[in-house]
């Protein structure tokens, strides 16, 4: 008898939503197809070479006890490194015993909501958010509170009237190179949320991945500086070194750390030993700030060769966000066209680009296009948008017709 396990299944796994990458990445993978979907660093700058290095080396030096279970909140001197970086690059008030390593900050997204989602709790959440996100906090039964997003970062009015209408004590936000838009919050931004935060009690998820990845403009210091105690700042080493590697680290207000660390030690007791101590190894022969400077420069080429694609080839009409560092830019397409018929028009034109809907929590009206400049030459990006423009072509013809 074949069991039927659609009658086995928890609530949990099925109100996680697919995503639309996952359902695609056998067709994008094909040689001729151009993908702008992912959200992948470019491999390129991946350092092999030096990472191996660093592996032998403490495997070497330290390999019997690197490859014995470790601490639950990870290498004692990686969590070290982590704070004093962000101690050095922001005056961050930041202690080691703060910082719980995790696998990459996805894993910290979902300890975030293991230790603070109740089935039907209010989660303000920028709208619109990450994927990746979206499917962590779903596990949990949230109650998704949109907020709206600006051109210069959260809206205050929109955020003081959902804290107040919701009475919901959790946010989540990405301030640097938000995934997908692109948008980061001004300075003044930061500040004034962090009185909102202050004002209505709302604890911060404050998710940083790509803060590194700044190509221009001046850094800003995270929200997390402005609220220490009411802010949980993640973040991760897949866009500074690699995401195959997965680690990342939360940054966790003291009276918090306790539940965090049982969280992640009831997930899987700790992450990987031997990595963290290649990842530490690696930091400490090479010059990491050498090596981003040479990402930096790369992916601003990037952007640019793109954004000029999209004026040469896309429709006046069509808007395009110019983000300071990340991996995306965000486009706002003319209401009226079909979604679906577009991605059904760029397979047949061997391109693909992820549609806005995946990224909202509830339907929204107008029409989006998450594409990633980051992981395509500067000849596929060129190619991928010509590409593309031939398929708005299509729809709009549709839509004409
Ligand atoms: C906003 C955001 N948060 C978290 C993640 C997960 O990254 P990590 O590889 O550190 O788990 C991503 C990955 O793309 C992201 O865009």
């Amino acid at each position: 008898m074949q069991i039927n396990y659609d009658d086995y299944l928890s609530d949990r796994s099925r109100n996680i939503p697919g995503s639309f990458i996952r359902e695609i990445l056998n067709l994008t993978q094909q040689d001729d197809f151009i993908s702008l979907a992912g959200g992948l660093p470019n491999p390129q700058f991946f350092p092999v070479d030096e990472f191996q290095a660093a592996m032998q080396n403490v495997l070497c030096q330290n390999g019997k006890r690197l490859m014995q279970y470790g601490v639950t909140q990870g290498l004692p001197e990686l969590r070290e490194w982590v704070a004093n970086r962000y101690r050095n690059l922001y005056g961050a008030n930041i202690v080691p015993e703060q910082i719980i390593i995790t696998n990459g900050s996805q894993q910290g997204l979902f300890l975030s909501g293991n230790v603070f989602i109740n089935a039907g709790d209010p989660l303000m959440i920028e709208k619109p958010s990450y994927l990746g996100a979206i499917q962590a906090f779903s596990s949990f039964f949230p109650k998704f509170c949109p907020v709206d997003l600006e051109a210069d970062g959260i809206s205050l009015a929109d955020f003081e009237r959902v804290a107040k209408h919701s009475g919901a004590r959790l946010f989540y936000g990405i301030p640097n190179f938000q995934n997908p838009s692109g948008i980061s919050y001004s300075l003044e931004k930061r500040d004034k949320l962090a009185g909102l935060l202050r004002k209505y009690e709302v604890v911060m998820i404050e998710d940083d991945p790509y803060g590194e990845i700044r190509f221009s403009g001046e850094p800003v210091p995270p929200v997390y500086s402005h609220l220490p105690k009411q802010v949980i700042w993640s973040g991760s080493f897949s866009k500074m070194i690699s995401p195959g590697i997965r680690m990342g680290w939360l940054c966790v207000p003291n009276p918090l750390l306790k539940y965090f660390t049982r969280s992640k030690e009831a997930m899987d007791l700790h992450s990987n030993n031997l990595l963290q101590a290649a990842i530490l190894q690696f930091l400490t022969d090479n010059d990491i700030d050498e090596h981003l400077v040479t990402i930096r420069k790369a992916y601003f080429q990037q952007k640019e060769t793109m954004r000029a694609a999209i004026e040469t080839y896309f429709p006046p009409e069509i808007k395009i966000t110019n983000p300071d560092g990340g991996m995306f830019l965000w486009a706002e397409l003319p209401e009226g066209i079909d979604m679906q018929t577009l991605v059904e028009k760029a397979i047949q034109e061997k391109v693909m680009f992820v549609p806005g809907q995946s990224f909202f929590t509830e339907p929204n009206t107008k029409n989006y296009m998450r594409l990633n400049f980051s992981n395509a030459s500067p000849e596929n990006i060129t190619e991928g948008i010509r590409r593309l423009s031939v398929a708005i072509e299509r729809v709009v013809q549709v839509v004409a017709g």
